[in-house]
């Protein structure tokens, strides 16, 4: 039973069942051609503490965009850390001069973030300011495990990364943590979080129904938010929870089930289902003047996690979107509180209040988001 609805999870998925494609074309595969040490996890907040619990001592501090989802700071805090918030441009590149600023003898290590599939602006200064100064770089790579930038996969470019399977795939848990200079590699100990379960368990089995049930019943919107309520209940209460019961959530190993599914999926086919996806909503928006996009191109290798737009009012965009049966926009991200707070961060805020991001998943078909702009246009 669980291992029929493996199967179908991965026909959801939109891809692949595994029974054509083996080995090579899988993305554990993928990966290891690009990664020398990849471990995995349940989560990248998960994967994220291994990393950290390596390189750093309590009463350290780690530098961290100030842009980043609030709970993405809690592993930091379980290890006695301080995560110390620089302030971005409206590019999303780093303010240097706030990054040198903030650096003392007790910080260990900074933190970039290629943020929706996109490579960090402004890496380059950084990561030379980063040397000069000693520290190691975290490369996070949550939303894009599959972008690759001349050559290089995106979360390999630092001392360690992170990136969140999690967000590619229907699946209910999976990271991977990269241990990618020499001087991590020799210290990295992995703990009980990492691995793979050896089992498919219950809950891998109730994430399948989950998942079937929503899918059946999305043709009829009335069912399907009810639907919704009933099955996605854990996964709402969760997206309520605060921040560190968030992180509690994702601290275990990759299940099984996530593990059979990322191994069949294809990498080439999802990359180029999210690239077909991002440019047809380029398009789709193109006239609006009231929306600027935040890429318009879309480099060779790129595989986006979303389509990233910045507006003036949220909320209205929201509606409009909401009324014509279009879900799954959000603004992003939620930060912390004392972010939201802080003048200091009003960059990071504006961002977050007017950055919407649409959906690119590889299940989503290039004619419904046609089919979006054509009623969006009425
Ligand atoms: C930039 C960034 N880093 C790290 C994470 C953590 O990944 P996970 O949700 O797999 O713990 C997130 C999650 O949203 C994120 O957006």
């Amino acid at each position: 039973m669980i291992e029929t609805l493996s199967l179908l999870l991965c026909v959801l998925a939109g891809r692949s069942t595994g029974l054509e494609s083996s080995g090579p074309t899988g993305i554990e595969a993928f990966v290891e051609q690009h990664a020398r040490d990849v471990t995995y996890y349940g989560s990248g907040k998960a994967a994220l503490r291994d990393g950290l619990a390596s390189i750093a001592e309590p009463g350290q501090n780690v530098l961290v965009p100030a842009y980043l989802p609030d709970a993405v700071v809690e592993p930091f805090c379980e290890l006695g850390l301080e995560p110390r918030r620089y302030r971005i441009k409206e590019t999303l590149a780093p303010d240097l001069a706030d990054v040198e600023r903030r650096i003392d003898a007790d910080t260990v290590a900074v933190m970039s973030v290629n943020y929706f599939g996109f490579p960090q602006p402004g890496l380059d200064e950084l990561t030379a300011l980063i040397d000069e100064h000693g520290c190691y770089h975290i490369d996070d790579n949550a939303h894009a495990p599959l972008s690759v930038v001349d050559g290089t996969l995106l979360g390999t470019r630092g001392d360690l990364g992170i990136t969140s399977l999690r967000k590619l795939l229907p699946i209910p848990d999976g990271a991977l943590l990269y241990c990618n200079s020499d001087g991590v590699r020799e210290r990295f100990e992995p703990s009980s979080l990492s691995g793979v379960h050896e089992r498919f368990d219950a809950s891998d089995c109730q994430f399948v129904a989950k998942s079937l049930a929503v899918d059946v019943f999305s043709a009829d919107d009335r069912v399907r938010r009810s639907v919704d309520a009933l099955v996605t209940g854990r996964r709402n209460s969760l997206a309520a929870a605060n921040p560190a019961d968030r992180y509690e959530a994702g601290k275990r190993p990759m299940s099984k089930l996530s593990a059979r599914v990322v191994d069949n999926s294809d990498p080439k086919a999802i990359r180029s289902a999210r690239r077909e996806n991002y440019r047809t909503w380029r398009r789709v928006l193109a006239s609006r003047d009231d929306l600027e996009v935040r890429w318009e191109s879309l480099p060779d290798g790129i595989c986006p996690q979303v389509f990233p737009v910045r507006t003036r009012d949220p909320e209205r965009f929201l509606a409009e979107l909401e009324g014509v049966g279009m879900r799954g926009a959000h603004t992003w991200p939620r930060l912390a509180e004392s972010v939201r707070t802080d003048p200091t961060y009003e960059t990071s805020t504006a961002l977050a209040r007017e950055t919407v991001v649409l959906p690119v998943q590889q299940c989503v078909d290039p004619s419904s988001i046609r089919a979006v702009g054509e009623k969006l246009r009425r």
